[in-house]
């Protein structure tokens, strides 16, 4: 369950009417439940109950700093990928010793930034970046703390897009060298292994997957000691998947009980790095119709939100509940819902029944906490939206919308340009 509810006709998030909302700030916006975000990070946390584990929120989801302090507060880790992450992490308050560092692609600075802060481990992708982050614990003279990404070479049975485990994927480390990767790494001076790592993909909608994995990975953990290589950490990634039209993926609690009962009577320090699950039924974006318009055989509605603030419908074919903001007694329609940019994959909903909405009426796209306003961009030279954080009966603009000088910030005409 989520905040995002009618009361009566009017879709409130906690105690707010959104409509309300849409008036003060404009539109479009990616609107937060405080309660929500809260609640669903607490469930996924006490799902683990009895075991040693450090829930990691992966920030790529969604990395608002007023979100990152939510979960901070909660006593959350961060799972980042990259410097900016990591940056925005330190901004929220994240305690270093709790962030972890996945991505095939590091850059020195990158490593520099996170060695210099001090994180608990880089989830390391390929041998030479463990190459890599030797040499540069080398010069700053520290020892880098490293678990390897295992890549299971298992079908999470996802999206192609965002499945990560298969071994045609680029991630990790394929299963098979791993042990390999690992002997090198306790030879590197400068290198600490302590953990071993996977994440097998997204929006994960079955539990088999998850389990394959464990099993896989705990298989590696005692070939590993029988090596004399001691794992104290076990990350499990994220991609435990959410109900966006009518999936029915494992609770938290069906998805955690193999993963306890494996560990209860262990001493490793379980990690997890849960993005979607936690935020994405805990946002939507609140759009206005612009305009109605009709096609030879087609009904469109064209919102003020478009492709470049949510990305997900034009790359995934994702689907996402679009609902109206104030529910009229109109008639169903079947429509395209599109937005104002000029290509044809610009569309939030394509062949949807939905009421018969007016210009003016505000709509609400379900579930887009996750994957939402970090994946958006600037296209067309269009401002980046603002986000919104209800608590209660109040709500926060945690983030302005942008002006038009920002869209030209930092850009400069060189002198051979000028009259
Ligand atoms: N850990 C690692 C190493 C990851 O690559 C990811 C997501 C996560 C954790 C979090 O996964 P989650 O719990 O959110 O499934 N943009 C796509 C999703 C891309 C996921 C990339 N990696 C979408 O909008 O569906």
């Amino acid at each position: 369950m989520h905040h995002f509810q009618y009361r009566g006709n009017e879709m409130y998030c906690e105690d707010v009417p959104i409509q309300i909302i849409a008036q003060k700030v404009g539109t479009p916006f990616y609107l937060y439940s405080h309660a929500t975000l809260k609640r669903h990070f607490s469930a996924f946390n006490d799902a683990f109950d009895g075991i040693n584990r450090l829930v990691c929120f992966s920030a790529k989801a969604n990395s608002n700093i007023a979100v990152l302090k939510l979960f901070a507060n909660l006593g959350g880790g961060l799972d980042i990928v990259s410097g900016g992450e990591l940056f925005r992490g330190l901004k929220a308050g994240i305690l270093p010793d709790r962030i972890v560092y996945s991505g095939v692609g590091k850059s020195v600075d990158e490593i520099d930034y996170a060695l210099k802060t001090g994180i608990l481990m880089f989830n390391v992708e390929s041998i030479e970046e463990l190459e890599l982050i030797n040499k540069r614990a080398s010069l700053l003279n520290l020892k880098a703390p490293v678990a390897i990404r295992v890549n299971p070479n298992i079908d999470s049975k996802t999206h192609p897009y965002i499945s990560t485990g298969l071994k045609k994927n680029k991630f990790g480390i394929d299963y098979k060298t791993v042990i390999e990767g690992y002997k090198l790494a306790g030879r590197l001076e400068n290198i600490e292994v302590i953990g071993i790592d996977c994440h097998i993909g997204s929006q994960i909608i079955e539990a088999q997957p998850f389990e394959d994995a464990l099993k896989s990975i705990k298989r590696l953990i005692d070939e590993l000691k029988d090596l004399g290589i001691e794992i104290r950490y076990l990350d499990m990634g994220g991609g435990l998947g959410i109900t966006y039209d009518d999936e029915s993926p494992p609770h938290p609690g069906e998805y955690a009980r193999p993963i306890v009962n494996a560990l209860e009577s262990s001493h490793l320090q379980l990690i997890l790095e849960p993005g979607r699950v936690i935020v994405g039924n805990a946002g939507i974006l609140v759009t206005r119709v612009l305009y109605r318009k009709s096609g030879r055989g087609k009904e469109f509605i064209v919102t003020d939100a478009g492709m470049n603030d949510l990305m997900r419908p034009t790359l995934y074919n994702a689907f996402h509940a679009i609902k109206p903001v104030v529910k009229t007694k109109e008639r169903l329609i079947t429509a395209d819902i599109v937005g104002p940019i000029c290509e044809s994959g610009d569309f939030l909903a394509v062949n949807r029944e939905i009421s018969d909405v007016k210009n003016g009426d505000f709509l609400a796209v379900m579930s887009a906490g996750a994957y939402g306003f970090t994946m958006s961009s600037n296209y067309c030279s269009r401002l980046r939206i603002p986000e919104v954080m209800v608590k209660d009966d109040l709500f926060y603009v945690v983030r302005a919308r942008q002006e038009y000088e920002d869209l030209i910030a930092g850009e400069s005409t060189p002198p051979f340009l000028e009259n």
